[in-house]
């Protein structure tokens, strides 16, 4: 199809003239689950592992997953497998990382809002690092080590005040967002940390943003927290690890030029470390992807309900929405929509809206898309919607939560199923 822009994908590709993930139609795979849904190949995710794994083989590294990009337990289960770690937010993350086999020393917790019991679970738990970005939040976790009576392995989060020239929505790294600690903060609390007898500096640790459409920002922000680790080395701290956080960009389709490969952002790690002295065999490069590793390895299945044609907008009602894929509206994301059915080469396209059921205006997957003729019956795949749409789904107009099918080769399991009414209300008394 001239004009839209798909990614090419070898999990996501048409066979007989429908679109199949690896090997299963997805038209089987709508008849059996229903729509929306989504669906996730497998293969795919081992792929995208096996890329940025390999990026990183230059040093000893582990890579800990983003699990908010994804928290599905099989497909945690499936990187849990292979080696991966985890980063994680909350302890309703810790939780859902540990049921589905990431060992705890495997586990990095990430996030500027610790609450108290949350610390306290991390530590009970065994995690290998609790990254700190916040002075009080330091006081907690010391009191918490003294409580426990043990030594907590902690990681400093730094705020390297480098644009990661992305989204300002998931752009972290400039010293006016809420995340990580200012380098001078953090390099005078260090002798109080090397002191006590309760606190280990495992690593150091930054994450400047999302969706890096360049290595260059994260070479530049690897120099500074590079510098900044060698400083605590000097200072004595047995650092473990530098933790270099997420960013390793997906297409999502939009690009006017396709992002450079995992192998680039491996190099501008590792020249970032090489420049400030901190490439050592001793040291562990720790980095947390999210969506690099899961996004472009799902769809979100959708059926066409409805067309209407009002005043000059020719609109496309989908049975998908807002509650399963919120970046459209939240971000005005680009994601690619792809026909089951293969549009003829020389199908003419038409701008559509395609628009969800939820009443809100916001409530678009596209907007001025150029699409095939498409009737109600059809079945479209949203492309880009294995990162960011489970997690961020929610049951507004008291819709159901999609069921999630994971795909190996010919093969296809349904890994969670669609809520029922009783989901609606669970936890509701009704006085
Ligand atoms: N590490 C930290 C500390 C993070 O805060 C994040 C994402 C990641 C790693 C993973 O980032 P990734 O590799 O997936 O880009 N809802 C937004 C994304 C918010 C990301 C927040 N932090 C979206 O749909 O684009």
């Amino acid at each position: 199809m001239s004009n839209v822009h798909i990614p090419e994908s070898p999990w996501f590709s048409y066979h007989d003239g429908t679109l199949a993930c690896e090997e299963v139609s997805l038209e089987s795979i709508a008849a059996e689950v229903d729509t929306p849904a989504f669906v996730y190949s497998g293969a795919a995710i081992d792929e995208a592992y096996r890329s940025i794994d390999e990026a990183l083989s230059f040093t000893p590294h582990l890579v800990a997953y983003a699990v908010k990009a994804n928290g599905n337990l099989s497909v945690l289960a499936r990187l849990a497998s292979q080696g991966c770690g985890a980063d994680i937010v909350s302890v309703g993350e810790m939780q859902r990382a540990l049921k589905a086999g990431f060992p705890p020393e495997r586990i990095v917790y990430s996030g500027v809002g610790k609450r108290r019991e949350e610390i306290v679970a991390a530590a009970q738990a065994g995690i290998r690092a609790l990254h700190v970005e916040n002075i009080q939040e330091l006081d907690v976790v010391e009191s918490v080590a003294l409580e426990l009576g043990r030594t907590l392995p902690i990681g400093l989060r730094v705020n390297p005040d480098v644009d990661a020239k992305t989204h300002p929505y998931i752009a972290t790294g400039l010293q006016e967002s809420k995340f990580g600690l200012a380098i001078p903060v953090a390099e005078a609390v260090l002798p109080r940390i090397l002191k006590s007898p309760h606190l280990e500096l495992e690593a150091v640790a930054c994450h400047i943003g999302s969706q890096l459409s360049s290595p260059q920002p994260l070479r530049e922000a690897i120099e500074i927290l590079g510098g900044f680790a060698k400083r605590c080395v000097a200072k004595g701290a047995r650092l473990r690890a530098i933790d270099v956080g997420g960013g390793w960009p997906m297409h999502y389709g939009q690009e006017v030029d396709p992002y450079p490969a995992a192998a680039a952002f491996g190099e501008a790690i590792r020249q970032g470390l090489e420049a400030s002295g901190m490439l050592r065999p001793d040291i562990e490069i720790v980095t947390e992807p999210g969506r690099a590793l899961v996004g472009d390895a799902g769809v979100l299945l959708t059926r066409v309900l409805y067309t209407k044609t009002q005043g000059t907008r020719r609109f496309v009602i989908v049975d998908a929405a807002m509650t399963e894929l919120i970046r459209p509206a939240l971000y005005g994301a680009y994601h690619a929509i792809m026909p089951i059915t293969e549009p003829a080469p020389n199908a003419k396209l038409v701008r559509v809206d395609v628009v969800g059921p939820v009443c809100e205006s916001g409530d678009f997957v596209a907007k001025d898309r150029p699409l095939p003729d498409i009737a109600p019956g059809e079945l479209l795949a949203i492309r880009g919607a294995g990162a960011y749409g489970r997690e961020m789904q929610s049951m507004y107009n008291a819709r159901p939560l999609p069921p999630e099918v994971l795909v190996d080769g010919a093969r296809s399991r349904v890994v969670r199923r669609r809520s029922g009414p009783e989901a609606l209300w669970h936890g509701e008394i009704l006085a």
